[in-house]
Parts: structure tokens; C-alpha cells; sequence
């Protein structure tokens, strides 16, 4: 069986992606620029600064823009983001998900966060669970964002677990592709056109189910 599991946050353990797509829609908006749900698929897991890169990108008039004003609208969805995660209570944990990570615990599997977030330590504890990981790697601390493998890796080699008996859990894009280069078995939540790189697909949480990923990892390692 595996021996650590790394967990996504956004959009796997909660539904905060709703939260990110939000606060960057008023941020847009502010700007002038519209986004909708389809272009919200491109910034799933990759940092704060990137995704207003990819904001920015779309309008020609506000190419060229000083970083320090980059830094401030940048802030400023975080401000937008903030006031929306005030909400967050245990009942916000997606379905599936306690029962997973109980059963990760029982088995004496290590668990660990890979999210690039840098709020994702205030997320877990208003969900209640920042007490269940073994470790939150620090976005701050990778040189290279999802889709490069470094989040993964880091949250291995701390434990100093092989990659191969590694379990990611993701909803973006990026995320199974980092998981996938590496080495770990890719376990995606979600719709099957976005993930399909994925070594083992769900739907949504509710479908996550220890003994099902375990076996589909041991057909997969054979
Ligand atoms: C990822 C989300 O988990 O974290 C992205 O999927 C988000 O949407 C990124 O932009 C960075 O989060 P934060 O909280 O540091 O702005
Ligand atoms: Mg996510």
C-alpha cells in the first residue's frame, strides 16, 4: 500500500476554487476584464502572481504594468479572498474527505498538503484539520510552481518516502501533471475532459474511496 498521500486543498478538501474563481472575477472586473468558469480551469493550482499574469495577459491596454502595482492588485484579491473564506466552518469539508483522510490515519499512511496556496494553513484550521497533516509544504519555499513536480517531491523527500509509493490527490490540471512527472500515482477529482491524465479519475469527492485508490495503486505498481 502507499505510504503518503498528498492532498491538494483547493477544490479537493474544500471548495475554496469556487472562493479563488470569485474573488478573481471582482478583481477583473475592476479591471474591466470579464472571466468565466472555462478560463477559471487555467488558473486551478498555480500561484497568486501567475494567475494575474493570466488576467492581465487578456487586455492589451494593461500590458507593461510596474510590479508594484501588480503586487497591489495582487493583494487585493487576496483581501477579496480573505473576506470570503471568513465563512468556513468544519461543515465546508467537501463530501468523502473525512472518511479518506480517517482511514489514511488508521492505516499509519503519512499525510501531507501540496497546495500552492499561502492561505491554506488558515483554510485547514478553520476546516478543523490542520491537527491531521503530517506536513504542509510551504508554497513560499518552491522555486517552481505546479506543473513542475517540486510541491510533490518536497512533501516525499521530507519524509524521505519513494515517489512511487506517493498517492497526489488533485483537481487542476497543472496539479496532475505535476504529479504525474513526479512519479506518483494521480488520483484527479473532477470532470474527465480537464483531468484525463490522470491515473485514477473521480467524478467528485463523494467517490473518493480508500480501498478503491489502494487498488487501483497496487494493478498500477504491479
Ligand atoms: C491554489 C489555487 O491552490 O492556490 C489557486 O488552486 C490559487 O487558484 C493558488 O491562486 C494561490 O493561492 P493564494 O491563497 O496563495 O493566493
Ligand atoms: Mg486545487
Amino acid at each position: 500500500k502507499p505510504k503518503l498521500f498528498i492532498f491538494d486543498l483547493d477544490g479537493v478538501i474544500t471548495d475554496t476554487a469556487e472562493f479563488h474563481f470569485l474573488a478573481w472575477k471582482q478583481l477583473a472586473e475592476e479591471l474591466g476584464i470579464t472571466i468565466d468558469r472555462r478560463f477559471n480551469e487555467e488558473l486551478k493550482g498555480i500561484s497568486r502572481m501567475e494567475s494575474l499574469e493570466k488576467i492581465l495577459a487578456l487586455d492589451p491596454a494593461l500590458q507593461g504594468m510596474p510590479l508594484e502595482e501588480k503586487k497591489r492588485l495582487a493583494e487585493k484579491k487576496n483581501d477579496h479572498y480573505k473576506e470570503l473564506i471568513r465563512t468556513i466552518t468544519p461543515d465546508h469539508i467537501l463530501p468523502g474527505v473525512e472518511p479518506l483522510i480517517k482511514r489514511i490515519k488508521e492505516e499509519g499512511i503519512l499525510l501531507a498538503l501540496g497546495s500552492a496556496s499561502k492561505n491554506a494553513p488558515a483554510v485547514l484550521q478553520r476546516l478543523g484539520l490542520y491537527e491531521d497533516f503530517d506536513l504542509i509544504v510551504d508554497p513560499a519555499k518552491v522555486k517552481k510552481g505546479k506543473p513542475d513536480p517540486e510541491i510533490f517531491t518536497k512533501a516525499a523527500d521530507h519524509f524521505r518516502v519513494p515517489y512511487s509509493a506517493c498517492v497526489g490527490v488533485e483537481d487542476s490540471a497543472a496539479g496532475i501533471e505535476a504529479i504525474n512527472r513526479a512519479g506518483m500515482f494521480s488520483v484527479g477529482v473532477g470532470s474527465a475532459d480537464v483531468l484525463s491524465a490522470s491515473a485514477y479519475i473521480v467524478p467528485d469527492t463523494s467517490r473518493l474511496d480508500f480501498d478503491r485508490i489502494v487498488e487501483k495503486f497496487n494493478r498500477a505498481r504491479e
